[in-house]
């Protein structure tokens, strides 16, 4: 057995819960998947059988307008059949517990459950008690990973820089709170890019977050000078446990992205955000808005992401 939980006896993928740990092939092999899936929607029928028969449980006890739509459309575009549960309507209001909600869709032919929850663990616990059949993706666990937007967010780089290992790329802002941002490092160091930088006030930055490979900033012009990629965070305002900024004008002053900000990246520089977005806090609508943004881009890319995570994941 392998020491991954994420991976089989054979070393392929069984669950997708986070980057960490996940070797170079894996990564790649899902992003050059997802290559084949981006011309999908340009077809008179916009779907591929890959899946067709397969039930998708989406599961979110968190909000999400992204992830959740996109897996859905993504099921839907492998064929499978798509099962949202509401979770405020269902039995959980009841004080069933994740696990016996889990087994009870797990009776009705569940072939994959997407799970986004605020306990970081959430996915690995139910990826432990599902059967061996049954694959699960985590879709954001309290602050511990994203996988799925890491991987949109890699595919994304790719796709306007071509090569991982010439890049500098920095994450800017709550890289305390930020599930995305472990995710992405984790991704950014695995795939060979050779200057991951952090650029966060100290109050937002982990206790020894430079144990992860990463250069660490406090200071905006000198953390963005001569990079290629920002990968934007937002403020996880419900995150937080107390006050770690001033006011949220302070943290747009020092650490919003504007356009004067931004000309001390590269000039092709590519701007990222996961979203939500704070328009205002961490990036002003100009650069959002502007023609280094490739916000909308991301999400788009993301369809191709999580159709080819789901399409490997059900063939192992
Ligand atoms: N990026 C992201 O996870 O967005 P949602 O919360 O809308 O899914």
């Amino acid at each position: 057995m392998s020491n991954n939980p994420q991976l089989n006896k054979g070393g392929e993928l069984q669950h997708l819960l986070t980057t960490e740990g996940l070797p170079a092939p894996i990564l790649l092999n899902i992003l050059d998947t997802a290559e084949s899936f981006v011309g999908v929607p340009e077809r008179d029928i916009k779907k591929v059988p890959l899946l067709r028969g397969k039930s998708i449980f989406n599961l979110f006890f968190e909000p999400s307008t992204r992830t959740r739509t996109t897996f859905e459309i993504a099921a839907k575009r492998l064929s499978a059949d798509v099962v949202n549960l509401n979770i405020a309507s269902s039995s959980q209001s009841k004080g069933e517990t994740l696990l016996d909600t889990v087994n009870n869709l797990s009776a009705m032919h569940a072939d994959m459950f997407i799970v986004r929850h605020s306990q970081s663990g959430a996915a690995h616990l139910i990826a432990r008690h599902v059967k061996p059949e049954i694959h699960v993706i985590n879709a954001g666990d309290g602050r511990h990973a994203h996988p799925t937007q890491a991987l949109l967010d890699m595919f994304t780089i790719r796709r306007y820089k071509r090569d991982f290992h010439n890049l500098c790329v920095a994450i800017v802002g709550d890289i305390l709170h930020s599930r995305v941002a472990r995710s992405q490092i984790h991704a950014l160091t695995t795939l060979g890019v050779p200057e991951v930088r952090v650029i966060s006030p100290k109050t937002l930055l982990p206790t020894k977050v430079d144990r992860l490979g990463v250069r660490v900033f406090h200071d905006m012009a000198k953390g963005l000078k001569d990079v290629d990629v920002l990968l934007m965070l937002r403020l996880q305002n419900e995150r937080m446990l107390g006050a770690r900024l001033p006011s949220a004008e302070e943290y747009f002053k020092y650490y919003g992205l504007t356009q004067e900000k931004l000309a001390r990246a590269k000039h092709d520089a590519i701007v990222m955000h996961p979203g939500p977005m704070n328009r205002g806090i961490e990036i002003d609508s100009a650069v959002a808005d502007g023609k280094q943004s490739v916000i909308s881009q991301q999400v788009t890319f993301g369809i191709a992401v999580r159709m080819a995570a789901m399409t490997i994941l059900a063939g192992n």
